[in-house]
């Protein structure tokens, strides 16, 4: 059997071991600490001088978000339909209401035109949502051309989850740039990892600080221990965030390495009839952290599934698109606005193995094992 190749593992890039070898000499192992500042001054950086709060996870930095925004008990979220779970737990977390918005064909993101129908008729009906959660999916910058100018119009704030987007662009400006907030993830398979951490990043400085505020427990500074509110545990450790400034070193690389082999995919695959990729929309610079191809049924004599368990049978994991969460369970009581497309991509997308450290000898297995499966 050959090695397996994996999603979207982990990649060091050199100078990892040594930066969290330092945290340790200098005896910084308890959480935060001068690598939580070093990390968090990097990624502000990048981001072209952002205010940052570096988190134990992307879910604690995403929730953070919505609490900064002020959502509590019984408001109205707004949120991308297609995404992972987290994205809308993070409202249940806040005993608030998800209100779930369909993507649009021409992105695969949110449809503005739907976000902006719901719009209309909450405020009608007077119960605007506290803030619309929009997710940059698989690293691709959400249309923020149409949607920022609607959620402005209506006075409603923007948390931008950027989970899987950092290093995307979108007519030259960030991806966690768009929202008033916005939260990153360096969970194992991102474009980079520590590997469980998150970030929180704003412009405004005062919800930066109030996000560190709640995410070490709301302790007020007092001598002794002291709270008027309930807090969080969700700072990141020093250790990690050594490992993160490690990371922070090789961003673009990485940024370029996932490019080239969403490149190489579409140059390799684009000559299977009913194969797709996901768009990349005319401005949108993406990180490609993970490829996704789209089977038309029509055309392709296998389903996405099937797919997939013809690669794992060779040692390589493919991954279905994230399931709607119209269509989860748990959500099953929250609205929707439309809800055909995600469940369409859905039943007919597969994400590729994008790490990047996959070699061409790789990538040209997996291109001729699924060249021989869907039209040998
Ligand atoms: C879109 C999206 N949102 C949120 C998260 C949550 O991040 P984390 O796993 O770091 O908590 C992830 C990744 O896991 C994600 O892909």
């Amino acid at each position: 059997m050959q090695e397996r190749i994996y999603l979207s593992p982990p990649h060091m890039g050199g100078s990892e071991e040594g930066l969290t070898q330092e945290a340790f000499a200098s005896n910084w192992i308890a959480p935060l600490g001068p690598f939580v500042d070093r990390f968090e001054r990097a990624l502000g950086d990048f981001l072209g001088g952002k205010h940052v709060c570096a988190t134990c996870s992307g879910t604690g930095a995403l929730h953070l978000g919505l609490l900064v925004l002020g959502v509590s008990k019984g408001d109205r979220v707004y949120c991308s339909d297609f995404t992972f779970s987290a994205t809308a737990n993070i409202i249940r977390y806040c005993q608030a209401e998800p209100v779930f918005i369909d993507s649009d064909w021409a992105t695969w993101q949110m449809d503005p035109a739907l976000l902006e129908a719901a719009l209309e008729r909450d405020k009608r009906e007077n119960h605007l949502p506290k803030a619309v959660i929009v997710v940059d999916l698989y690293g691709i910058s959400a249309n923020f051309d149409a949607i920022s100018p609607i959620c402005e119009k209506y006075g409603v704030p923007i948390l931008e989850d950027s989970a899987e987007a950092l290093g995307s662009s979108y007519r030259s400006k960030k991806c966690g740039c768009f929202g008033r907030v916005a939260g990153f993830s360096f969970n194992g398979n991102k474009i980079i990892t520590t590997s469980g951490g998150g970030a929180m990043v704003s412009d405004d400085e005062a919800l930066v600080k109030r996000a560190r505020f709640l995410a070490t427990q709301a302790r007020e500074p007092r001598p002794y221990y002291h709270h008027y509110e309930i807090g969080y545990n969700y700072r990141l450790s020093n250790i990690l965030a050594a490992l993160g400034c490690g990371q922070m070193e090789v961003l673009p690389e990485r940024v370029s390495a996932r490019r080239r082999i969403c490149a190489d995919y579409r140059r390799l695959l684009g000559d299977i009839e009913g194969l797709s990729f996901m768009p990349e929309p005319e401005g949108a610079e993406s990180n490609c952290w993970l490829t996704v191809i789209q089977l038309d049924p029509g055309k392709v004599k296998l389903s996405p599934d099937e797919l997939r368990l013809r690669l794992e049978a060779e040692n390589i994991e493919s991954r279905l698109t994230w399931k709607p969460m119209h269509l989860q369970p748990v959500f099953e009581s929250a609205e929707i606005f439309g809800g055909d497309v995600c469940r369409t991509i859905f039943e007919r997308g597969l994400c590729l193995p994008s790490g990047s450290a996959l070699s061409a000898a790789q990538q040209e297995r997996i291109c001729e094992i699924i060249h021989k499966v869907l039209l040998g």
